[in-house]
């Protein structure tokens, strides 16, 4: 639209190769001037119509890179690492009967959640107990506050509360796992575990079992083993209530 002050005398063709010449439309405005159309009123009408379209494709694209962005902040929250990025059950391939008896075990526990049932889950390296603990949090991560973290990364976190200028506290940290709906605690014992480690994690699982919130704990030690990292005393609360234990007792699959 153009202002002008006012209509030509001689007839006023807008020419649209597109949609035909027609002639020009004047609108007298308030001060007594006049608004005429430049381009053929159809074409206008078309590229606000394109305009419009690729504005919705542009508003889809970006709350879909939203959404994207929020699931994946969710998921590393909940400690899933990026190898094992929205990891499901479909990619746990099983070759032997301990992987499908794993498989569906982990399959059960999670459809059986909400649970106060704990988990442990020992075995050989490489024979996908992080891979399988990652599909269980990334079946429930949308619906539940679950958490996988290795334990050294626990120990770590309340070790740095000791540091004068920590923002947090031992309490604060100990109170988060002991609140979760689920907590995942990798790779147990796989270094030497001191007292304080010991007294950390007896806390955390002691904490859950008061809470009736479970706790699952993956090692390559064996029972005996885990007992010896953590204590008797943890191992005896994930075991109440009918905790079970997976053995993963087959050969690693990292090439
Ligand atoms: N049954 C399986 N199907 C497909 N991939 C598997 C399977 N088992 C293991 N993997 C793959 O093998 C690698 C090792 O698995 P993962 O890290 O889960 O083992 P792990 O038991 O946690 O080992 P570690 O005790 O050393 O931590 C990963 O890349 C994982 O995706
Ligand atoms: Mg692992
Ligand atoms: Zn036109």
């Amino acid at each position: 639209m153009k202002r002008v002050d006012s209509i030509p005398t001689q007839l006023h063709i807008i020419k649209c190769e597109k949609h035909g010449d027609h002639e020009a439309k004047y609108t007298k405005c308030h001060d007594g001037k006049y608004f005429v159309q430049q381009y053929c009123f159809d074409c206008v009408k078309e590229s606000e119509a394109k305009q419009k379209l690729e504005d919705e494709r542009i508003r889809v694209a970006d709350d879909i890179e939203r959404d994207k962005t929020r699931k994946e902040r969710l998921r590393a929250n909940a400690g899933i690492s990026k190898r094992n990025l929205y990891k499901t059950f479909d990619d746990y391939i099983c070759t032997n009967e301990g992987q499908t008896k794993a498989k569906n075990d982990c399959m059960r526990y999670v459809e059986n959640f909400p649970t106060d049932k704990s988990l442990i889950m020992v075995g050989g390296v490489g024979t996908g107990k992080t891979l399988l603990a990652s599909a269980m949090i990334e079946s429930l991560v949308d619906k539940h506050k679950c958490e996988i973290v290795k334990l050294i990364e626990i120990v770590r976190e309340l070790k740095a509360t000791w540091s004068r200028d920590s923002e947090t506290s031992e309490e604060k940290i100990i109170s988060w796992y002991t609140k979760l709906d689920l907590l995942i605690i990798d790779e147990v014992g796989s270094q030497f575990g001191s007292d304080t480690e010991k007294l950390f994690i007896f806390e955390i699982i002691d904490g859950r079992y008061q809470n009736m919130k479970p706790t699952i704990i993956i090692s390559n030690l064996d029972i005996n083993g885990v007992k010896d990292a953590i204590g008797e005393r943890c191992v005896d609360r994930l075991r109440e209530g009918g905790g079970s234990m997976i053995a993963f007792n087959w050969n690693s699959s990292r090439a």
